[in-house]
């Protein structure tokens, strides 16, 4: 059964009809398939069955509570690069035991909170980061485990606003300065030192780049662990996910079509298990994307079709500020109708627009230029494959409220976020007296 799927002209999430959901909800509104994510956890566990392994969903990708729990149930921890997630994975009642902290600024109260917690370890960027966190260790009476990010220089053939493990992006060590910098982290009394981490990018969708980088690390990882007690290494995440034709090839979820070139977990899982299996080492990896990405969408109905002098628009109540991606990266996302109905026997069978939303700038746009059924005033339609850095990286833009989230499991669902009220908006909002006053 497929996450988005027509039952006659119907578009259903699992085996509940997105129109009767949007009704109840209303719209802007993500929706997110349960049983997707538990697939493509059940995936990728699949696919790592070979290892020694642990599955750190990168909660950045999606931190709704609920879904922080269904990952918990489903036996993950969680790679967390903030104190805001550190009280999410908690008030979801995850396991910040078996998580571990990442992020090049981690502020002092973020590291005293991760120990007060037991986080299980530390990936730190930067020599003055060691020297932050034993200092903090130092104080609270406790050893931090801490892991080194190490930039192995491979190029992630990827966006360039998600790449990560090249040697002029901020993030990590210099592959060449990592054993100095492990024995500086030996050096540093409150510290232990325990594993070893990279991070190439984001949304990548061929297994080269993986390969490269862990063929390019093996030998440092098998250096640093004759010196150092080390308990793992964590491969990161990036995972890519296919973002454009889901629907029509019948594979909403990408896995099932095994058939093109793409990076499925079984190919990830085949071409990475025989390189990491003798390391003698627990894998960690720290997938966002797959896990929530292609799970998720968000509905959005039409307030208006505008022909203008060159082009025609399509207006919905969805805008840059609910879902950032298309106006941040040019991020293709398919759009469908929630209603596909038959054409008018002497109607167009599709239209050229742009699908933009409400907000004042010309960047507020989903889809520039895009061949659609021809759609009118009150039509839902759903943005695919948006399930992961969507509502995370939403906005309050325009005083645009937070859209609501909802978690479909087969024909229930369950509101798990409020659409935002305006009292909400302007809960921590002062008029200082004098200006009341004059
Ligand atoms: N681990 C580390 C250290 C990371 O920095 C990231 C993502 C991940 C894991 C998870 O990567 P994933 O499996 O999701 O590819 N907002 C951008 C993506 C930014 C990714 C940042 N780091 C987007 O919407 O495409």
């Amino acid at each position: 059964m497929h996450t988005f799927s027509y039952h006659d002209t119907h578009l259903y999430c699992e085996s509940t009809s997105l129109a009767k959901l949007a009704e109840d909800v209303g719209t802007p509104c993500y929706v997110y398939s349960e049983d997707t994510i538990r697939r493509n956890f059940q995936q990728l566990t699949e696919a790592l069955s070979g290892l020694d392994h642990r599955i750190c969903y990168a909660m950045k990708a999606n931190s709704n509570l609920a879904i922080l729990r269904l990952m918990h149930n489903l036996g993950g921890a969680f790679d967390l690069v903030s104190g805001g997630e550190i009280e999410r994975v908690l008030a979801a009642g995850g396991s910040i035991e078996k998580s571990v902290f990442a992020g090049v600024g981690k502020t002092d109260s973020e590291i005293s909170l991760a120990l007060e917690h037991g986080i299980y370890s530390f990936h730190v960027e930067s020599e003055p980061e060691l020297e932050r966190i034993n200092r903090i260790a130092g104080e609270r009476g406790v050893k931090a485990p801490v892991a080194l990010r190490i930039n192995p220089d491979v190029d992630a053939q990827t966006h360039a606003k998600i790449t990560t493990g090249k040697s002029d992006n901020k993030f990590g060590i210099p592959y060449d300065h990592a054993l100095d910098a492990y024995a500086y982290a030996r050096d540093l009394p409150n510290l232990k030192i325990i594993g070893v981490q990279m991070h190439i990018g984001s949304q990548i969708t061929k297994i080269d780049p993986f390969v490269a980088a862990v063929k390019r690390m093996r030998p440092m990882v098998q250096k640093l662990k004759e010196k150092h007690a080390l308990e793992y290494f964590s491969i990161g995440g990036g995972i890519g996910i296919i973002y454009d034709p889901a629907l029509e090839s019948g594979a909403a979820s990408w896995w099932e079509d095994e058939g093109a070139d793409l990076l499925t977990p079984r190919r990830y899982g085949e071409a990475l298990v025989p390189l990491l299996k003798d390391l003698g080492l627990a894998i960690f990896i720290e997938p966002g994307r797959f896990m929530t990405g292609n799970a998720g969408a968000l509905l959005t109905r039409v307030e208006y079709v505008k022909t203008g002098k060159a082009k025609k628009f399509v207006i919905v109540d969805a805008a840059m500020n609910d879902l950032a991606r298309p106006s941040m990266y040019d991020a293709y996302h398919q759009i469908v109708p929630v209603e596909n109905t038959p054409e008018e026997d002497n109607g167009p069978s599709s239209i050229t627009a742009d699908g933009v939303g409400p907000v004042c700038e010309s960047g507020d746009c989903f889809a520039k230029a895009r061949e659609m059924k021809p759609v009118k005033e009150g039509d839902l339609l759903a943005i695919l494959s948006a399930g992961a850095y969507g509502f995370v990286m939403a906005g309050r833009y325009n005083t645009r409220a937070l859209p609501a989230e909802v978690l479909v499991s087969g024909k229930n669902f369950s509101v798990i976020n409020n659409r935002e009220t305006f009292a909400q908006i302007i809960a921590n909002e002062n008029i200082p007296e004098y200006l009341r006053s004059s």
